[in-house]
């Protein structure tokens, strides 16, 4: 066992015990990995320096969630540029405690190998407390959940197999590749419409939030028809989405009741319709789906109708309005992907989607048995966070993290998670913003961001979430010229 010649086991079992997490194989599941099937990055694959030990033989500090470090990952500091932050957790060990709000002292991951381990199995780590012998789901207690809330656990995010897999199956062909791909078109003429109504508003010289106008409406107008609901309803899901995106505390989660529960009232009377008149798009095929039998039940549909919903824009959004922050802050990156949008487009939103990481945290999993991992000793019940910014930003995977290098390939990047709960939507919000850039710079290549103060983050847990996103379009010193 051990040794660089391929047999270093992504769990060894000498040091942690049956079950356990080498602390010192930090590197072993990307140098065997087999998926996603791209070779690590060029400083990896030159493989450790022959000149040193292959890893630190230091064990880990030993740390417990009852004694949180202090990194605040809902900080300014951790949206704006969470690079430093980032490196300064990952310098405490692979896995550290961190304290959250709503949630208190938990588990999150600093490196890419910690991460895809805590993303891939599933066995260890899970969303029911039930499998871990708690009562709550995905970090949060039920007991004194109102009933709104609970019917939204119903949801495949939610879910340990197998009901993951039955509900995760019904939509899994919606939203393949072809399918996705299929769709393209159709989005680039909602993003056309969309910068029609960005040019007229810079006529008249109103200021742009990019946010608004277009990194939010695209998604939705998108998941809208692909759900099949009227599209003149899309101005009443940013108003109630827009203030579940501010749920940062406690507070906040009672006043996003009130929408959540307008939103799942207003989901419900729609899926009433479509059962009694078909229509195009998925809520017709889910609820035929209803009606079949026990595949879905009618709290799961609506559940299911709302994750999509919700997941499938604020995220895109965060995507394409940090992209474009991102591009602003790298001339010389935006200029070679200006050189040639068309060629160089899809490599450089895989680019967009490490650098930016829209999703900074997986949904908090239950640690389901004692087990030594990465160095640390993890209790039954205690809860982990997986951190894809954090993976995305590990020097031993990518090198120079902290650079946009829009070439840059191959790009292992964990921006849509890996294992069963891994992204449903990734090609579409791929395919999204490769059209929202292509067609935004196409028609105001001097497109800029207003400075200072152009960008607005919220503190939201999880998610690099852009709240502003203030732009002249270049169009306005044509007019003033003119
Ligand atoms: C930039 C855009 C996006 C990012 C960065 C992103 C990221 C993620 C991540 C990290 C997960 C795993 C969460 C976890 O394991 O706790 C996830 C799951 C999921 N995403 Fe996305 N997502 C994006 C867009 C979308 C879109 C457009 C949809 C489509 C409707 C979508 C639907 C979902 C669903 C349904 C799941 C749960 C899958 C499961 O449990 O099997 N996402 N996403």
């Amino acid at each position: 066992m051990g040794g660089l010649s391929g047999e270093i086991p992504a769990r060894a079992v000498a040091f942690g015990g049956p079950g356990g997490y080498h602390p010192l194989v930090r590197h072993a599941p990307a140098l065997l990995r087999t998926d996603p099937p791209r070779a690590a990055n060029a400083a990896f694959q030159r493989g450790p320096d022959p000149g040193k030990p292959p890893f630190m033989m230091t064990p880990a500090k030993q740390h417990s969630p009852k004694h949180p470090l202090k990194f605040d990952l809902t900080s300014t500091q951790a949206k704006v540029d969470p690079f430093p932050i980032f490196a300064a957790m990952r310098a405490e060990g692979e896995v550290i405690p961190v304290k959250l709000p709503l949630i208190g002292g938990i588990w999150v991951t600093t490196t890419h190998a910690a991460t895809q381990a805590v993303m891939k199995d599933q066995g260890l780590f899970v969303l029911e407390g039930k499998n871990a012998g708690k009562s709550g789901v995905s970090g949060v207690p039920v007991r004194w959940m109102p009933r709104t809330l609970k019917i939204l656990l119903n949801n495949m995010l939610a879910k340990d197999e197998p009901d993951h897999r039955r509900l995760r199956k019904l939509v899994d062909q919606a939203f393949s590749r072809a399918s996705m791909s299929a769709l393209r078109p159709r989005i680039e003429t909602i993003a056309e419409g969309l910068l029609d109504d960005i040019e007229r508003q810079a006529a008249t010289g109103e200021r742009i939030d990019l946010v608004d106008a277009y990194a939010r409406r695209l998604p939705i107008l998108v998941i809208c028809e692909l759900l099949g609901l009227p599209p003149e309803d899309h101005d009443m899901f940013s108003n109630w989405s827009g203030k579940l995106t501010t749920v940062t505390g406690l507070l906040s989660v009672f006043r996003a009741l009130g929408p959540i529960k307008q939103l799942l009232a207003y989901l419900d009377r729609q899926i009433e319709a479509a059962r009694a008149t078909p229509r195009p798009g998925l809520i017709s095929d889910l609820v035929r789906a209803e009606e079949d039998g026990d595949r879905l039940s009618h709290d799961e549909l609506l559940a299911m109708v709302f994750v999509l919903l919700v997941a499938g824009y604020e995220t895109t959004t965060n995507l394409i309005a940090g992209g474009v922050a991102a591009l602003e802050a790298n001339p010389d990156q935006r200029a070679w992907l200006m050189e040639d949008r068309a060629d160089r487009m899809e490599l450089a939103v895989e680019e967009l989607c490490r650098f930016v990481s829209a999703v900074q945290g997986t949904k908090p999993r239950y640690v389901s048995r004692d087990v030594d991992f990465f160095g640390q000793t993890l209790k039954r019940g205690e809860i982990m966070m997986a951190l894809p910014a954090t993976a995305n930003a590990d020097p031993a995977v990518f090198e120079a993290p902290d650079r946009l290098d829009l070439s840059r390939f191959p790009n292992p990047h964990l921006a849509f998670s890996a294992g069963i709960h891994f992204c449903l939507g990734q090609q579409l919000a791929r395919i999204e913003t490769q059209v929202a850039l292509d067609r935004l710079y196409g028609r105001f290549p001097a497109l800029s961001v207003e400075q200072p103060g152009g960008l607005v983050y919220s503190d939201r847990i999880g998610m690099r979430s852009m709240l502003k996103l203030w732009v002249h379009t270049g169009r306005e010193q044509v007019r003033q010229a003119a």
